[in-house]
């Protein structure tokens, strides 16, 4: 059984496929021990309930220092023994230490195709906001691992959306969404529980 942990911060849309995607038998022999959110208002945490999986809140507000805050969040995150941490709107920064235990068993979901619209500060509405504005015909969602960098580890999948006339940052999100990112993510974790993603070079190939 894959022992999956979920990190979150805000809606958890991309929580909900994946908690739709174990539940539909999408994703087999899979399970959501753990999510974790440093937002104890995310509506994430109402979803995990809402299926009986644990939710649990460490917030960087709470501790002295980044330090302090980072021992207890791998606490939490060791406390669950996960096969696979995925990043699904989480918006702090992953601990080095985390990142090293967990080598190429953290997923992130970004919503570009990475390299472009990526990198500090680029995150929610504001990526579809520079997309709009470089006028970018095609657009779409990236699932990714995590490295020490910024949305720079070993591209898994990606899938591309067309900009369409009228699109706002909002309606591009929202099309990003459920055209890319709500298919991506639950694919990528079926991958990853068939143990097919490998990893060399800094690339992925998926085994047949
Ligand atoms: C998504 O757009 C995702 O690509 C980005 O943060 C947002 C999270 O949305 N990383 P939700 O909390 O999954 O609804």
């Amino acid at each position: 059984m894959l022992r999956v942990l979920v990190c979150v911060s805000g809606g958890g849309t991309n929580l909900q496929a994946l908690i739709d995607a174990v539940e539909n038998g999408q994703i087999a022999d899979t399970k959501i021990v753990r999510v974790i959110s440093n937002n104890k208002g995310a509506y994430a945490l109402s979803r995990a309930a809402q299926h009986c999986i644990e939710g649990v809140c460490i917030s960087p507000k709470d501790f002295a220092d980044r330090e302090a805050f980072n021992e207890a969040f791998l606490q939490a995150v060791d406390e669950a023994a996960p096969d696979l941490i995925v990043l699904a709107g989480f918006l702090v920064v992953i601990p080095p230490q985390m990142i090293q235990k967990y080598r190429n068993r953290i997923l992130n979901i970004h919503p570009s195709l990475i390299p472009s619209f990526c990198g500090t500060g680029y995150y929610g509405l504001k990526v579809h906001e520079k997309a709009l504005e470089r006028g970018v015909k095609v657009t779409g969602a990236t699932v990714h691992f995590v490295d020490e960098g910024t949305d720079t580890g070993p591209i898994v999948l990606q899938k591309a959306v067309e900009i369409q006339a009228g699109d706002t940052p909002e309606s591009l999100q929202r099309r990003v969404m459920e055209e890319a990112e709500w298919i991506l993510l639950p694919k990528a974790v079926e991958l990853f529980a068939q143990g097919r993603i490998i990893v060399e070079n800094g690339r992925t190939v998926i085994a047949e």
